[in-house]
C-alpha cells in the first residue's frame, strides 16, 4: 500500500507492483497508472509510504485499490486504517504492516503505460511477526510452505565429511566445480591437501565470484599436467553431505572429460566411494 500526501490530501492506495531494486542506497520502485491520486501527490510533495501488507489487511488493500482518492477519503474509512508516526515524511504510514518503508523521491519516469517512480529509503521499520499478504491473479493469498530445491543426501564417511565442512569455512552452501574424468573404466583421482588434511577425489576447486567454472577448472587440470577433454556442458549437482547428525550441503558444477594418457596421476575406480556415486546418480 502506497501512502501519500499531497494537494489530494492524505490517501492510500494498493500495488502489486513493489520492490526493492537497490541495496545502497536502499531503492524501492512503485510503477503508478497515470490517473492514480497517488501519482499526483508523488508528484507534487516528492514522498512517499511504502507499507508492505500483512496476511490480516487484504480487507485494506481491497479498499486501497478499489477506489480512487478522488473518489472518497479512503483512510478516514470507519473501522479501518490506524496509523503509526511518520518520522521523516508527511505522508501517513499504515499500522500493523510487515514492512513501512519512508521514502523521499528518487527518480520518475513513464514506462510503457505506468510511471516508474524510485523511492529511497530514509526510515525503514518491519515486524518479523507479521507475514506479508501475496496478490496473485486477482485474489489474495497467504504466504504457502516452504519449497526446498531438490538436493541429494550422501551419506560419506568422516573424512570426507571433515574435509568438505573446512572447505565450507561456515558456508551454507559450499560451491564448487569439478571434473569428471574417464579413462577406460576407471576415474581420475587427484589428491587434495589442505591444513595438513590430505583427501583424494576427483579433481575439483572452488572457483572465485563470477569467473568461468569452465575455465576454472582446465586451468586448474592443465597445471596438473593433464592433457584432458572436458564437455563444456555443465551438470548441475547438488548434494546434503551427511555424517551422523552433521550436514554440509555442497553445490557441485561438474564437466565430465576424457584422457588417454596419465602417466603419473592416481586414476582409481572407487565403487565404495559415496561422493562419486552421487556423481553419477
Ligand atoms: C491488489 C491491488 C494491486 C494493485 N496494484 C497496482 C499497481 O501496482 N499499480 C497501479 O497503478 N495500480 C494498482 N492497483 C490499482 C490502484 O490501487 C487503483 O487504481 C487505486 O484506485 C488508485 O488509487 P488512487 O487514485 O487513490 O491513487 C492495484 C489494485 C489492487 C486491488
Amino acid at each position: 500500500m502506497i501512502t501519500s500526501n499531497g494537494y489530494f490530501g492524505k490517501n492510500v492506495m494498493a500495488a502489486e507492483w513493489t520492490m526493492q531494486i537497490s541495496y545502497n542506497p536502499l531503492l524501492i520502485a512503485i510503477f503508478l497508472h497515470e490517473s492514480s491520486v497517488t501519482l499526483k501527490n508523488i508528484r507534487e510533495t516528492r514522498e512517499f509510504g511504502v507499507n508492505v501488507a500483512s496476511d490480516k489487511q487484504s480487507t485494506l488493500v481491497n479498499i486501497a485499490g478499489g477506489y480512487s482518492g478522488s473518489e472518497i477519503d479512503k483512510l478516514k474509512v470507519k473501522n479501518s486504517f490506524t496509523f503509526l508516526k511518520s518520522k521523516h515524511i508527511k505522508s501517513p504510514i499504515i499500522a500493523n504492516c510487515a514492512i513501512n518503508a519512508e521514502c523521499q523521491l528518487f527518480f520518475i519516469k513513464k514506462i510503457g503505460d505506468h510511471v516508474m517512480v524510485v523511492g529511497k529509503v530514509v526510515v525503514i521499520r518491519y515486524d518479523e511477526t507479521k507475514k506479508p499478504l501475496l496478490y496473485h491473479t486477482g485474489r489474495y493469498y497467504q504466504i504457502g510452505s516452504l519449497i526446498e530445491p531438490f538436493r541429494q543426501k550422501v551419506k560419506v564417511n568422516k573424512c570426507t565429511f571433515d574435509w568438505f565442512l573446512k572447505e565450507a569455512k561456515g558456508k551454507f552452501i559450499l560451491k564448487c566445480t569439478g571434473a569428471i574424468i574417464k579413462s577406460g573404466r576407471k576415474v581420475l583421482f587427484l589428491k587434495h591437501v589442505k591444513n595438513s588434511m590430505t583427501y583424494g577425489t576427483i579433481p575439483y576447486l572452488k572457483p572465485k565470484r563470477g569467473v568461468n567454472y569452465f575455465q576454472s577448472i582446465q586451468k586448474y587440470l592443465k597445471g596438473h599436467g593433464l592433457k584432458v577433454r572436458l564437455k563444456p556442458e555443465p551438470i548441475v549437482k547438488r548434494l546434503v553431505l551427511e555424517n551422523k547428525n552433521r550436514i554440509q550441503r555442497v553445490n557441485f558444477i561438474l564437466f565430465e572429460g576424457t584422457t588417454r594418457s596419465i602417466s603419473s596421476q592416481i586414476l582409481l575406480q572407487k565403487k565404495d566411494d559415496a561422493l562419486l556415486k552421487a556423481f553419477y546418480n
